[in-house]
């Protein structure tokens, strides 16, 4: 059954980007199916550096649709600024088609993430400030604006000025803020309709239709399990589902559709933004594997907390995504660390415990309990055949392996494209 999704299965910015541009060589559709453009993914290959926010991973491929799915929430400004970028680098975006059904970020929706977040103040969930939770809440208050709609000018033109209207009680009584002008909307709108509405369709008969045919389809996962809203550390998570659910509703999906989930490790972990992190890594080790990794947020800039391989973490995350294979990326990080730990149960008032608390309130009182491997000596940098592994880190990889209860399919030793080892076909 040809749905592969490739998943991130710690707080996000696993690789997924890297992964899926590899794994897209065997695909006819690439598709988003959750989040906006707070996700940064960075994909490097003989066609240059990119980082993707909006656009799917596929989009280097010219063999690939590159779905945005209904599950997605789309920044018209994001989306054709990111559309100019990849036109500049000599890529056709024609390939990249928008569902009708996914919601705009309108710009209150930005201003409203930001003033939410300056008033929690010193509990500020450190959102990438992209209007990403404003806009899935006005989806679920069902007073959302949807894509399809700027397909039909006159209809949103008789719908804006109520909507507006609530937007600036909001503004200007909660907040304290300026109002926003309807002109101004109405101007972004005029303006973003030429230029989105050669990309917007019913995208779902297209994905049904490739799977129904044998083709395969890549479900791009943004974010990660541990940030989703129903099964991550709340309150501390995006707005989104990044868990395989949000796959089948995202798209459209029934569950037999799929071939495959795949879940996407780094070889450590990394947060970037508030919330409980048992293995994070305070000193100057993390500064160094921070320095070293360039763990710095593709979308904000903003540095990223970094931690050790958190193998409670990953074994929850496995188990709500069902992960039938893992992928570890940035092995080649832990290169020169002399000895690296893996977090592989926590201590919580004195008890030893295995199972993941998804209280944050509790999971910040977890200490993690460590098993100490040895580093290896050798590089894994830029290696393509598990044969060429220093033995030190082929036994990182089988332990992640056992610790998680699921075999590895790849190995990522590199940013580029090549720079991968295939252990197990992701797609069959
Ligand atoms: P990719 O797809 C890492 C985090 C933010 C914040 C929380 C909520 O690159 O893995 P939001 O703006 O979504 O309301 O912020 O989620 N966050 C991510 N962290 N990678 C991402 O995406 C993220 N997208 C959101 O830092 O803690
Ligand atoms: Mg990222």
């Amino acid at each position: 059954m040809p749905a592969y999704a490739v998943i991130g299965g710690q707080w996000g910015d696993e690789g997924k980007g890297k992964i899926i541009d590899y794994l897209a060589a065997d695909a006819s559709i690439v598709a988003r199916y959750s989040g906006g453009n707070n996700a940064g993914h960075t994909v490097i290959n003989d066609l240059g550096e990119f980082k993707f926010h909006l656009i799917p991973s596929g989009v280097c491929w010219p063999q690939t649709i590159n779905v945005i799915g209904n599950g997605v929430v789309v920044d018209p400004d994001g989306f054709i600024e990111e559309i100019r970028d990849i036109e500049s680098k000599g890529i056709d975006p024609s390939t990249i088609v928008i569902s009708d059904r996914a919601h705009i970020v309108m710009p209150y929706h930005v201003r409203l993430d930001q003033l939410e977040e300056e008033r929690r103040g010193k509990d500020a969930i450190g959102t990438t400030g992209r209007g990403i939770g404003p806009a899935y809440l006005d989806k679920v208050a069902r007073s959302g604006i949807r894509i399809g709609e700027l397909l039909d000018m006159e209809d949103l033109a008789l719908r804006l000025p109520d909507i507006i209207e609530r937007k600036n009680e909001v503004l200007t009584k909660i907040y304290g803020a300026d109002p926003i002008d309807i002109e101004d909307i109405y101007a972004r709108v005029r303006e973003w309709a030429p230029e989105l509405s050669s990309f917007i369709r019913p995208v779902e008969d297209l994905v049904a239709a490739a799977i129904e045919n044998g083709e395969n389809v890549i479900l791009e996962g943004a974010q990660g399990a541990l940030l989703d809203i129903d099964h991550g550390t709340y309150p501390y998570v995006t707005s989104s589902n990044p868990t395989v659910g949000g796959a089948l509703t995202g798209l459209g999906l029934g569950p037999r559709a799929f071939g495959g989930v795949a879940g996407v490790f780094k070889a450590y972990c990394t947060r970037v933004g508030a919330g409980p992190f048992p293995t994070e890594l305070t000193g100057e080790l993390g500064e160094r594997i921070r320095n070293i990794a360039g763990e710095f947020g593709a979308t904000t800039g903003r540095p990223r907390r970094v931690g050790w391989f958190d193998g409670v973490a990953g074994r929850y995350s496995a188990r709500v995504n069902g992960f039938d294979s893992i992928i570890i990326t940035r092995l080649d990080i832990l290169d020169n660390v002399d000895s690296v730990n893996v977090c592989v149960a926590y201590e919580l008032d004195g008890e030893r415990i295995e199972q993941f608390p998804i209280d944050s309130v509790l999971l910040e009182r977890c200490k993690p309990i460590y098993e100490t491997l040895e580093g290896w000596s050798g590089t894994t940098a830029g290696i393509t055949d598990a044969d060429d592994l220093p033995a030190g880190a082929r036994r990182y990889v089988e332990f992640l392996e056992s610790l998680l209860g699921v075999e590895a399919a790849i190995i990522s030793t590199g940013p580029r494209r090549e720079e991968t080892i295939t252990l197990k076909p992701v797609i069959s």
